[in-house]
């Protein structure tokens, strides 16, 4: 079981082993984290996301860092919110388990994971929260401390209270 932490940051600035990013089903870049990842790295991480051949919604796919501090970025899709009985929840939580399991595919101790879903895909915070930390907490894992990145003082308190 991994230690976990929530904190407020840029997660493009850490120095984590994995970035996860909330990438849409082309994977080939956005707004949002996404489009700060992707500027972050640099254009060499198009080029190898044209190679990935998309994503679907609950899974993940693994390219290197580039210009991030981190070695790893897992690229993972959720689910646009339409109102909680279509699937989101299992989605979402899939969205955590299949990170971690690429995670541990390369040795990775240190994950750093936004609110996936929460922004544009318009996943209530607090819930996206309860989702997030009962998946991790329920997903076997070598990766030794996850971290969950809040870009907002409100979104990290959701976080802080369930933790
Ligand atoms: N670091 C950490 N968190 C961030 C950052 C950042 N640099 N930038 C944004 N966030 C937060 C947002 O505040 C939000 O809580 O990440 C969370 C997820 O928001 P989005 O990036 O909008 O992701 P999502 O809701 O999953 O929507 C995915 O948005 O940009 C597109 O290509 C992406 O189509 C996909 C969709």
């Amino acid at each position: 079981m991994p230690t976990l932490d929530a904190v407020s940051a840029d997660i493009t600035t850490l120095d984590v082993d994995v970035v996860v990013n909330a990438a849409k089903p082309s994977l080939l870049g956005g707004g949002g984290v996404d489009g700060a990842i992707h500027r972050a790295a640099g254009p060499e991480l198009l080029d190898f996301c044209r190679t990935l051949g998309g994503c679907e919604a609950g899974d993940a796919k693994i390219s290197p860092g580039f210009g991030l501090l981190a070695p790893w970025i897992v690229h993972t899709v959720g689910p646009i919110w339409r109102g909680g009985t279509n699937g989101e929840p299992d989605l979402l939580a899939s969205c955590y388990r299949r990170s971690l399991e690429l995670a541990d595919g390369v040795g990775a101790d240190s994950v750093a994971f936004p609110a996936i879903s929460t922004g544009v895909y318009g996943y209530p915070v607090d819930a996206a929260a309860k989702v997030a930390l009962a998946a991790v907490r329920n997903t076997d894992t070598t990766v030794g401390r996850v971290l969950f990145v809040c870009f907002s003082d409100s979104s990290r308190r959701h976080y802080d209270d369930l933790l």
